[in-house]
Formats: structure tokens, sequence, C-alpha cells
């Protein structure tokens, strides 16, 4: 498959693997409300971050939405947007590849884009995610007026580069239907099946077969128009008007046409891949919506609610995990908490704290802005704030004294079976036993920073028969074809079905 090649390339594809594993850090007076529900705002670099998520949540987040800086060359108040074009793809590709394994096997990503990077984009996009999992552009309408002082063309949209982690498994949902297209819906006839609209019943693909003249009740005799033909055939035809499903008009005189009831039709419509601005919003909705949880410095390039409440409804359903890494004033996690989904939100800069908590707290408070009437949000809720914390190895490659217990079997769990370790990130420091878990017949056990309560020299960090049963009765009754325990050191011989590896050498760093 073609690639495309820039300066760095060769070691911005090892980037993401060579990124060290830090650990994320609450900062308990940042979070707001029900901090049990799952949801995490984290202030610091995404690509750190996201690495900090892998061993939680590999796999897991159904919908990612990103909007990263479009290097359109300008110097925003709140971030810069003026990366040189080699620089702005070292900064994507590693950060896609991580999103690529966060994304569940029925998930999807959705990157907004513009002209100044979109092509390229597409072109690393189909490198990480597979060109068979591209789904579409989306073509969003930002703008509703022309910039009459625009050099050139005056550009009114954005796009939306739509992958699914596998294309053959993921479904979009439906959009709900707009109580303007049930007005088209009547019932001048009393249908007891109630109301419908009507339908060609006249085809273009001709046939000759269903090229035939009709009576209608008032005597009059129709043919389809000139290199048209009938839709159906004349046995069915009978059928239909016996069913009472063909409309000849209230006086019986009107060309046939197909009743098409209200209760056929899909409870909800496909989306289209233009979105205008009557149905999403557009640049100046989101604005608006930004000023009013934080009016003294009002974050310049916000997206509406109303296009991520598009994407969301499109991408999950209740309940399930939408991360953004690019998260600037929190629109993202604003709508997927009014949408009663589950969210993690990335920002480096202050904004973060300033725009991120504070629009945050308001939703939590009730906030009626946005689409918060049109999902009949009451608030509630709440979320945890983590800033990025010590990395899991110092730089000689050794274990960080200060790593508890659970920070590193999660961290090893995850290096094994490149699956998260099913402890969620708010309970690790509770987690109390050797047994990390089994995966695909091979159990996995720890002994580390005296989770056995003894950190003498040859104690609770050393393989013997002695923390071998322990580490037996920590599995219990769960079956197993082969155990491998990590610990400091081994002083068990040879052992059939049973592995050691040592920390920190044997811990991998990817
Ligand atoms: C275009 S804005 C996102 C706006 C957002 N969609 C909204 O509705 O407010 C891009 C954001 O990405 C942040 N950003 C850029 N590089 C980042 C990185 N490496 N890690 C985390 N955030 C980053 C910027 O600080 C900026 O706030």
């Amino acid at each position: 498959m073609p690639t495309l090649n820039w300066l760095s390339r060769n070691e911005d594809l090892k980037s993401a693997s060579q990124t060290d594993y830090c650990l994320l850090e609450e900062v308990p007076e940042l979070g707001a409300g029900d901090k049990d529900t799952g949801n995490m705002l984290i202030q610091g670099d995404n690509l750190q971050a996201l690495k900090a998520l892998l061993p939680f949540y590999a796999g897991q987040v159904k919908c990612i939405y990103i909007d990263p800086p479009y290097n359109t060359g300008s110097a925003f108040e709140h971030y810069d947007d003026n990366l040189e074009h080699t620089k702005w793809l070292s900064m994507m590709y590693p950060r896609l590849e991580m999103l690529r394994e966060l994304l569940a096997e029925d998930g999807s990503i959705w990157i907004s884009i513009d002209d100044d990077e979109g092509h390229y984009l597409k072109v690393i996009c189909d490198e990480v995610f597979g060109r068979n999992n591209f789904v579409n552009t989306v073509i969003w309408q930002k703008k509703f007026s022309p910039s009459n002082d625009a050099k050139w063309l005056s550009d009114n949209h954005d796009f939306i580069l739509v992958y699914a982690k596998n294309k053959e498994i993921w479904k979009p949902n439906l959009l709900p239907r707009s109580e303007e297209m049930d007005t088209r819906y009547k019932n001048p006839d009393n249908d007891i099946r109630g109301v419908w609209t009507s339908g060609d019943l006249s085809v273009k693909t001709y046939s000759a077969n269903t090229d035939y003249p009709i009576i209608t009740p008032s005597g009059r005799v129709v043919n389809p128009p000139s290199g048209y033909c009938w839709r159906v055939s004349k046995e069915k035809l009978q059928e239909m008007i016996a069913d009472n499903r063909i409309w000849f008009g209230s006086d019986g005189n009107n060309v046939p046409r197909i009743k098409r009831f209200l209760t056929d039709v899909k409870q909800g419509l496909t989306s289209m891949t233009i979105w205008t601005y009557q149905e999403v919003g557009h640049n100046q909705d989101a604005k608006k919506e930004v000023v009013a949880f934080n009016s003294e410095s009002v974050f310049t390039t916000p997206k509406p609610e109303r296009l991520l409440d598009r994407i969301i409804t499109l991408a999950t359903c209740e309940g399930d995990l939408v991360l953004d890494s690019f998260l600037g004033s929190g629109t993202t996690a604003a709508v997927a908490h009014k949408m009663g989904r589950r969210y993690i939100g990335i920002e480096m800069g202050e904004q973060a704290k300033t725009h991120c908590v504070a629009r945050l707290q308001k939703v939590i408070d009730g906030e009626q802005g946005g689409i918060s009437k049109t999902v009949n949000w009451q608030g509630g809720g709440g979320f945890r704030f983590f800033t990025l914390g010590k990395p899991v190895f110092d730089s000689e490659g050794h274990i960080n004294k200060t790593i508890n217990f659970a920070q590193l079997a999660a961290h090893i769990w995850f290096s094994e079976t490149k699956t998260p370790w099913n402890v969620p990130c708010k309970d690790v420091a509770r987690h109390v036993s050797t047994a990390l878990g089994v995966h695909q017949g091979t159990a996995y056990a720890l002994l580390y920073n005296g989770i056995l309560h003894d950190r003498s020299v040859d104690g609770g960090n050393v393989l013997t028969s002695r923390t071998l049963n322990i580490i037996k009765q920590d599995f219990g009754d769960t079956t197993y074809e082969k155990l491998v325990v990590y610990g400091e050191w081994s002083k068990l011989g040879k052992r059939p079905n049973i592995e050691f590896k040592q920390t920190p050498y044997d811990v991998k760093k990817k």
C-alpha cells in the first residue's frame, strides 16, 4: 500500500512504543459531583496520557472524537496552531496509533480537520486504521455567511474523517426522525393503518413487462411517462388496490401512487454526509455556548454541542465510553455527560481547569445551554481530575520505587496480554492479591512491594515454595494451564508449567 513519507517518519513510527508509561495522579479538589461515575479529565500531553490509559482502557472506547490543531498557521490565545508540516505529522502519527489501540472492536473514530492537513491526515489514517475501515468524510458547514475579505475562496466547511476499528462489525445508529418529517404523513382516507405519504408508482429502469395501462376509479386510462414503466406487475397492482395501498387522489382521477405508512418506515434516519449548520450548529453557536461558562477568556475554536450530539448519537449508546484527547473547552465531555455516556477528556493547556472543569461543574449543576433542553438535562453525575504523574520506569529502566503494586500490576498485565487489567483506575489502590488474572489459559501473578506484607530480603518479593502456595491460594478455584510469576528473584527450581520473570528486566517497556 502506498504510504506518506516525511523527514522524521522512521522515528515517529517508533514514538508510541518508546513513550514512557506514566501514572495518572488524581487532584481530588478539581473533581466534582459523584466521582464514581468513571468520568475522567486529564491535564497533560495526550501522548503520555494515552499511554497511561492503555493498561486500563485498551479496546474499551466506543467512540473517539478528536479536534486537533488544524495547523492553520495561527497562534490562538489558548494554544499554538502553527507547527511545521513535518512536525504536525510527527505529532499526529503516534497519537493515532494509541487511539487505535484504545478503540473497541465495534468502535469508531471521528476526526475534525480542514484543508490545511486534511488530505495528509487521510493518508496516515489509512495506514493506521486500515484503508478498508475508512467510512466517510463528513462535510460540516461551519459558517453561515461568506467572509468577503477572503483572499481566494471563502471556506465555510470542515471535514470529519470517520474510521471504524472494524468496518465489518461497526454499524452507526440511526438519527431520530424530526417532527417536521412526520408532519408530511397524513391520513386523507382515514386508513386504519394510520398516517401515510405517497410515493411514485413509476420507475426509470424500464421493463416492458410492467409497462401497461391502468384505469383509475374515475375511468381515466393512465400510462407510465415515456421511457418509464410501473414499479409493480399487473397482478401485484391488483393486490395492492384490493389492500387499499394505491392512492388515486380524493376524486379517484389522479395518476396512481403507492401509499407509504409511517409505521412501515425505519424508526430513524440514515445519516447523510453533508451536515448543515441548521442541523448541527455553526462556529458562532459554539462561541455563544463557551461564553456562558468563561466570558473573560473566551475559547477561540470550540465546536457546537449539537455537532458532538450528532456524532455521539451515531456512534454510541447510553453508558458507552467516549474519548477526546484534544478536549479544548470541554465540548465532547459536556455533551457526553448530558447524553449519559461515560467519558475521558485530555487537554494539555490550562483550559483543562479554566474551561473544562468550569464547564462540567455547570453541567453537573444542571446548566441549560447547548443541547440541554433537547436531551432534557437536569444535572447530576460527576468526574475525577488527573494530572500526569511519575513514569513507571526511571531513566535507567528500573521500576520507580514509588510505584505501588497495583500500578505495576496493570502495566505488566497490559504488556503481557494487550488487554486492559479489569480493575477500574479508581479501584487500583484497593487490589490486595498476588493474582492478576488468567488470559488465554495463562495465569499471571506478581510479587512486588510488600503485597505479602513481607519486605525482608528473601521475603515476599521472591518466588519460593511458600510464596508459590500463597499465589495458588490467591487463584483459588480458577483453572489455568500455565502460571507466569513476576518477582525480584526466584529460589524455586524448575517446575512444569511455571515460568518466572524478573522485575524489572522482564517487564517489557511496551
Ligand atoms: C481545536 S482545539 C479543540 C476544541 C474542542 N473541540 C472544543 O470544542 O473546545 C485543540 C485543543 O487541543 C489541545 N492540544 C494540542 N496538542 C495537544 C496535546 N499534545 N495534548 C493534549 N492537548 C493538546 C490544545 O491545547 C487545544 O485546546
